[in-house]
């Protein structure tokens, strides 16, 4: 028996709601696989552990993080009890910083049984690669001056080596696809940062002469994303540009309840964490509405991150046979809860 040692960070508001969830299908999947079973750890680290502790997580935090195969995380924030910047720094961006999660894949594609907004969606299956480590989110800047001329700074910073870190991802994983990298840009207004973007996009080309380029203002793009996703395959961006791109990929999937997305350690030194593209969804939070496929295909893209492709490959084939079956949550034209959807996976899966 092949055991994988997973930690569990539930989170605010709707993680609570779909990590369980997404857990029985998760240890199902294994079940029905044989061979294989998952050890999880949960950790209650969230807004409430702030109130209660003073900090989002354990001081030894991370140094237990460390030990697991992979993280898995529903979602973090709760504005009304805590600061955003407040409860997403001192964990979500913690780990993705502290465990060089320098890279963000966000996939999005057309899903049997799911109606896209988009009036002619056609075939679309495209793959955001987002830097995850520095641009816009850097911690480089500050408040000066009080009242009248106070001003704020943020300083995007772009490393050489974490921008050609995300191109090369890119380009790799490229060639597992279709073999097209788009590039988002914005060469046009930034003055500094995005120049150089490019620069080393035309460097780090030059290294994969079998790939197809083409480059977007991110402006751009994000129309193309509405009127011709079928259009892209593989998308590099930056911090920013990768995070507003991917809640667009959710959209046209049909919910961004959908999106998953799995945050890369790519030097082998920490565990990748493993998280849906959307929030903690205050709004919705214990009506046992939220969509739990975002988080279900979050852990079918742990599972290829473990090596367990088959078994991820057959997961997200009973989610669509699923979701084409009428078995679905509000969000995407259903009137299911969270544990339905995922209780008909389970059934179907042992089937
Ligand atoms: P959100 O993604 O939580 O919600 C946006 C909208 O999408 C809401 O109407 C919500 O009900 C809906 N939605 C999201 N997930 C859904 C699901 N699984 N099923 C059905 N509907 C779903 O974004 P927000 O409202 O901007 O943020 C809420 C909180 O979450 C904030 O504190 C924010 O900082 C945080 N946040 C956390 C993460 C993360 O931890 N990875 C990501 C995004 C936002
Ligand atoms: C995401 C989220 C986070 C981000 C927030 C909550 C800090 O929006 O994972 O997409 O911007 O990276
Ligand atoms: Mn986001």
């Amino acid at each position: 028996m092949k055991t994988y040692h997973i930690a569990v960070i539930p989170g605010d508001g709707i993680g609570k709601e779909v990590v369980p969830a997404a857990l029985n299908v998760l240890h199902t999947v294994a079940e029905v696989h044989g061979g294989i079973n998952f050890e999880t750890k949960e950790f209650p680290w969230s807004c409430e552990y702030y109130l209660e502790h003073g900090k989002m997580m354990d001081d030894d935090g991370l140094e237990i993080l460390k030990n697991f195969d992979a993280i898995f995380l529903g979602a973090v924030g709760n504005p009304a009890i805590v600061p955003d910047h407040v409860s997403l720094w001192g964990l979500l961006i913690k780990i993705r910083r502290e465990f060089e999660q320098s890279i963000n894949i966000r996939p999005a594609k057309l899903f049997k049984g799911l109606t896209s907004p988009l009036a002619n969606p056609r075939d679309f299956d495209l793959l955001v690669v987002r830097e995850n480590s520095e641009g816009e989110y850097s911690e480089s800047g500050g408040r000066i001056h009080k009242g009248e001329d106070e001003i704020a700074i943020q300083n995007a910073i772009f490393t050489k080596k974490g921008t050609e870190r995300a191109m090369r991802y890119a380009f790799e994983v490229a060639k597992t696809r279709k073999g097209h990298v788009t590039s988002a840009t914005k060469s046009n207004g930034i003055v500094h940062s995005m120049p150089f973007w490019d620069e080393v996009f035309n460097e780090v080309k030059q290294e994969y002469p079998e790939i197809e380029t083409s480059v977007n203002h991110i402006d751009a793009l994000a129309a193309f994303f509405v009127s011709k996703p079928q259009t892209f395959d593989v998308i590099v961006a930056s911090n920013l540009f990768g995070d507003i791109l991917t809640d667009i990929g959710g959209a046209i999937m049909g919910s961004i309840g959908i999106a998953p997305a799995g945050n890369i350690n790519t030097n082998g030194k920490y565990p990748s964490m493993f998280e849906p593209v959307h929030g903690s969804a205050p709004d919705i939070y214990g009506k046992g509405i939220a969509n739990p496929i975002g988080q279900i295909w979050t852990a079918k893209m742990m599972l290829d991150h473990l090596g367990e492709v088959e078994m991820g490959e057959k997961l997200l084939a009973v989610v669509e046979e699923v979701t084409a079956s009428g078995i679905k949550t509000p969000d995407i034209g259903g009137n299911s809860t969270t544990n339905e959807v995922a209780e008909e996976i389970c059934n179907r899966l042992k089937q």
